[in-house]
């Protein structure tokens, strides 16, 4: 039986910070608001393109895993930000990192990104089509904000991470996982006025705005998750005891919480970062899944185990044997290009742009 082993790990997270007082000084919100709401103090504004975070956190997964890049047969990008129709996010990733042997494919699952692409990674290392996989989650989620709309922009950031599989005949790496969408909820979750729903003669075409419905998400979010974590464990015959971490997808501090006390994971084994970057989408596991093993809070043998939920809503969970090793083999220097501006700065222009059209209209 082929495995497929996580050897490698890595993530970018942007210089420029938006803190709840920044969003304070344009839209009718507060620190207190989304502090107690969500748990989120602060998130990141990317000040380059998506694939550029993609690049760097690519590159770190690579050298944590010791392997070079032509070494990759198949690159899978979960993200719902892509740099540009067309070429895919993965095939300029593939370029930008010299993965010359590497197919290239984007998923767009929306949050559940990351882990639809670590399902399918692992499903194609166990048939044997493929052997070393580069799985990338993440969101360059505020250049498709509307910064109008105080009940969706306080939540979302902008992040990414990298993960390697390997193949392995030792039973480790995703041992089981289940991923569905329920098919009522498509408008739960909507970004409009971009695709082919939406008319190019629209006055509102390529303003991106949203239809979020919070709290319905939240109530679907606990509990599709809460049973997606039980099936993995029953599949491997296995308690929420035998659990050593989970690592779910961070949207908001309260469904963490509702999540862990429904399935009876004690808070102290949950990775949490969202009080520092937000919701980034598709970046939220393999960025706290890298944080986690930064801060050592990954053993060897552990059992990790991750959920998550996005619009469609999708939403899945995977069940994940550690290996004996648990730091990079290298570092790897790659970072992001500096950046001068803080995230207000950046933000400025888009949020100008929404303003004028509003008193246009
Ligand atoms: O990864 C998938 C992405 N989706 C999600 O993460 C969504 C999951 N849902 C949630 O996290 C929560 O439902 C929210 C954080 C979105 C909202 O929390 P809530 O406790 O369900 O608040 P609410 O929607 O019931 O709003 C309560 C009040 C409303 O005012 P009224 O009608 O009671 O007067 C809102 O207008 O809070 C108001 N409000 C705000 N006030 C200050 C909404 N957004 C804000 C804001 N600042 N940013």
């Amino acid at each position: 039986m082929q495995y497929a082993q996580i050897t490698g790990w890595g993530k970018c997270v942007p210089p420029a910070v938006l803190s709840n007082a920044d969003l304070a000084t344009f839209m009718d919100t507060s620190d207190e608001w989304i502090s107690s709401r969500t748990g989120i103090k602060e998130r990141r504004i990317c000040h380059v393109n998506f694939s550029d975070m993609a690049t760097v956190a690519a590159q770190h997964a690579l050298a944590a895993a010791n392997l070079d890049a032509s070494e990759i047969d198949l690159i899978l990008l979960g993200s719902l930000t892509m740099d540009s129709l067309c070429p895919n996010t993965a095939s300029i990733v593939q370029n930008a990192i010299g993965a010359h042997n590497a197919a290239s494919i984007d998923i767009n699952s929306a949050c559940t990104g990351f882990l639809y692409g670590l399902h399918i990674a692992n499903s194609l290392i166990q048939t044997g089509a493929h052997k070393k996989v580069l799985v990338i989650g993440g969101e360059f989620i505020s250049h498709y904000m509307n910064w109008a709309r105080r009940d969706v922009a306080v939540l979302f950031g902008d992040a990414c991470g990298a993960v390697i599989l390997e193949a392995t005949n030792e039973k480790l790496g995703l041992l089981a996982s289940r991923i569905g969408c329920e098919m009522d909820t498509t408008s739960a979750i909507q970004i409009t006025n971009l695709g082919s729903a939406y008319s190019r003669l629209s006055d509102d075409f390529l303003y991106p705005d949203w239809n979020f419905e919070g709290q319905e998400v939240f109530k679907r979010a606990v509990k599709a998750m809460a049973s997606a974590c039980e099936e993995v464990l029953q599949q491997e015959g296995l308690s929420i005891d035998d659990v050593n971490i989970m690592v779910p997808h961070q949207a908001n501090q309260r469904i963490l919480d509702a999540l862990a006390k429904r399935i009876g994971m004690p808070s102290d084994k949950v990775m949490v970062n969202v009080h520092k970057y937000g919701n980034t989408s598709a970046g939220t596991i393999p960025v706290a899944l890298t944080e986690a093993l930064e801060q050592s809070r990954v053993k060897p043998g552990d059992y990790v185990l991750m959920a998550t939920f996005g619009a469609g809503l999708t939403w899945g969970a995977g069940l994940v044997k550690w290996g004996d090793r648990v730091s990079p083999v290298h570092q790897s220097d790659a970072e992001l290009p500096p950046c001068k501006q803080t995230g207000l700065e950046i933000l400025a222009p888009h949020i100008e742009r929404y303003r004028a059209k509003a008193a246009a209209s």
